[in-house]
């Protein structure tokens, strides 16, 4: 692989569509390289804005938009960092060649819906997943949880992430409210909801699965230590790794990872969310890029998650070896402010072994993540501990 200088005609260049704070990670790993890096958002200054060459604010589900900047722009690599993508415009540029999209527009696509992942998962590569159904009316909706899925279940909008729509069924007499919510409340109304029935687990995992180039050139697939999560109305509260399991749990794991990373296929680093009961795995959903749990990796492995999907991109050898056992805790806003002020930034950071991550969002909203405290410590438990009070330590205010 050969790299360009940025802001040269020779240039390699990578465009963000979303600029987050996990493409701003992603951007810094490419600035790295010297990578010329693109930010797009549908906000100014968003994260990875303010670490790229060159920012722009688009609406990235408008199909024009994106294939116009794409046009202009000429970028080698086209990265998404989130679902609300016009994917039909990536597979059009896909078919013309000149910008490889990251992993692939068809996985992009077709994990932007519950559906297209969720038969591949389940029907195609016969994966165990929770029992679900499709429905397109409340009536439709109502039969299947009667009589096939049962309660309790989660309903939830075919395309939405961060919990939005997504509500938890335990009586009938809530079904009408949840069909509703999911379909308001979705990014796009796709017309349908699924359903799926409850897993009753002891503890979900992501695991960050990565498909890397090795010496001989062909497509190795890796595998990250298992991380733990704890979600909260939608979002992830705080993240450890290596989540403690049994060698068959951990077997069925990555060979679920394997499947799914393969049927989606691409070069890249992948987050698999997976719910696990004993030595039983299920399949919940895939993020063809990194994973807000997954900032974890910053402080726990050598190569992050962010350093690794650059590497894998790029065609380069990786390494997801753990170096310590690790935490991380978000830091989440509780009120509106533009231009947030922190404070406490000395006293989280005397807390041992402990990093804070600031985003940089121009705006704070309730329950909006502002940063990320992590840190490491001998054992899981300890480093969650420390994260969260680190992350306690952080407050937000108007001035
Ligand atoms: N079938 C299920 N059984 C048990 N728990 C579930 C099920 N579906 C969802 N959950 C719980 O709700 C959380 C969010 O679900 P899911 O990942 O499908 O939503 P999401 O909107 O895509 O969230 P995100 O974008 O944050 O990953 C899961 O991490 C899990 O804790
Ligand atoms: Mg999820």
């Amino acid at each position: 692989m050969k790299l360009g200088t940025p802001l040269q005609p020779q240039a390699t260049k990578a465009l963000l569509l979303g600029s987050g704070e996990l493409g701003k990670e992603v951007a810094i790993a490419l600035q790295r390289y010297g990578i010329e890096v693109i930010a797009v958002d549908r906000y100014a200054n968003a994260p990875a804005h303010q670490v790229a060459h060159k920012a722009y604010v688009i609406d990235m589900t408008d199909a024009d938009a994106v294939t116009a900047l794409i046009k202009a722009e000429q970028p080698d690599f086209i990265i998404p960092e989130l679902e609300a993508i016009a994917t039909d415009a990536l597979i059009a540029i896909e078919q013309q060649g000149s910008s490889k999209v990251v992993p692939n527009a068809n996985a992009v696509r077709l994990t932007m819906n519950r559906e297209g992942i969720r038969v591949l998962a389940a029907e195609t590569l016969q994966l165990p997943t929770s029992a679900y159904a499709f429905a397109e009316s409340y009536q439709e909706l109502e039969h299947a949880v009667l009589n096939r899925i049962g309660l309790p279940c989660f309903i939830k909008p075919t395309m939405s992430s961060s919990g939005k729509g997504q509500s938890y069924v335990t009586d009938a007499s809530q079904l009408k409210a949840a069909w509703d919510y999911a379909k308001a409340a979705g990014r796009v109304d796709t017309g349908k909801v699924i359903v799926e029935a409850k897993i009753d687990f002891d503890f979900e995992i992501t695991l960050l699965t990565v498909r890397a180039l090795n010496a001989q050139g062909e497509i190795e697939t890796h595998y990250c230590a298992p991380i733990g999560h704890r979600q909260e109305k939608g979002d992830y509260r705080e993240s450890w790794q290596p989540q403690a399991m049994s060698d068959l749990a951990l077997q069925r794991a990555q060979d679920i990872a394997k499947k799914i990373t393969e049927g989606l296929g691409g070069l890249g680093l992948f987050g698999v969310e997976l719910f696990v009961n004993q030595d039983q795995v299920w399949f919940s959903e895939i993020s063809p890029r990194p994973h807000d749990t997954g900032m974890v990796t910053m402080a726990t492995q050598q190569q992050s998650e962010f350093e690794l999907h650059c590497r894998a991109i790029l065609g380069l050898p990786v390494d997801t070896s753990l170096k310590a056992n690790g935490a991380s805790a978000v830091i989440l806003s509780t009120q509106p402010i533009e231009a947030p002020i922190y404070q406490g930034l000395a006293q989280a950071l005397a807390v041992p072994n402990s990093e804070i991550r600031l985003f940089g969002k121009p705006n704070a909203q309730p329950s909006r993540r502002m940063g990320v405290a992590l840190a490491t410590a001998a054992t899981t438990e300890q480093a969650k501990h420390n994260a969260i009070q680190a992350a306690n330590h952080i407050v937000i205010t108007s001035e």
